[in-house]
């Protein structure tokens, strides 16, 4: 397993909460690059759902995981060279993907790609739920983003489309479904900063983030 990697942002929190826009725009402003990891588990739920598995058999999708040849990055997912970027985020991928993330053998797979990809790109920003609790407990930052279910809901339905009541109860089971699960729940890690992005535009939430960043440097000399 590769030691820690210095340069990690970890982003975590909620569906919604604006992890991937600001993650993205952070990564920029480092100069360091990206990864969705909640990319990662949409892409094994694809793969498996595409292939007619039954993703109550947790060896099988385990198995699934460990074989299975996934890209994610700025070019989109491939998902053993296939285009997968928009079939990803299909409503049906969306409602079964907290039952794959629920797979311990599936969670272990992937944090270890999670942290070769770290390892081979000297750190990087890192999103997603057990990114600062299990997957890099020693981050150099650790960011937990949230925002009220209503915001959160608001702003799927402004990116897909979709009834906002809805969107807002089918995020709410998933944050349940992934809040409960007994293998790396979402928690706010320890060390973490909180930042509620409630009434928040992102020029806002990023301005904010630099500035702890800045007074954090300057309080470590
Ligand atoms: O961020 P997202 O909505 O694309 O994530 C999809 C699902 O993957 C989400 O319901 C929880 C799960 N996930 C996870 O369990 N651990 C991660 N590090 C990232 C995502």
């Amino acid at each position: 397993m590769p030691g820690p990697v210095s340069n990690v942002v970890a982003i975590d929190g909620p569906a919604g909460a604006g992890k991937s826009t600001i993650g993205k725009a952070l990564a920029a402003k480092l100069g360091l690059e990206y990864l969705d990891t909640g990319a990662m588990y949409r892409a094994v739920t694809f793969c498996a759902m595409q292939r007619g598995l039954n993703l109550a058999d947790t060896a099988l999708i385990g198995e699934l995981a460990r074989s299975v040849t996934l890209e994610v990055g700025a070019r989109g997912v491939f998902v053993d060279g296939l285009d997968a970027t928009a079939a990803i985020r299909t409503p049906e991928v969306t409602a079964a993907v907290s039952q794959v993330a629920a797979n311990s053998e599936v969670r272990a797979e992937m944090r270890e790609r999670q942290r070769a990809w770290a390892a081979t790109r000297g750190g990087g920003v890192i999103e997603g739920r057990d990114i600062g609790s299990v997957v890099f407990p020693d981050a150099e930052l650790k960011l937990y983003l949230t925002a009220s279910p209503r915001t959160r809901a608001e702003r799927r339905v402004a990116e897909a489309g979709g009834d906002v009541d809805e969107i807002e109860r089918s995020i709410a089971a998933r944050d349940h479904h992934d809040s409960s699960r007994s293998d790396s729940p979402l928690v706010m890690p320890d060390g973490s900063i909180v930042v509620d992005t409630t009434g928040m535009g992102i020029a806002a939430v990023l301005a904010y983030i630099e500035g702890l960043m800045t007074s954090e440097r300057a309080e470590q000399g």
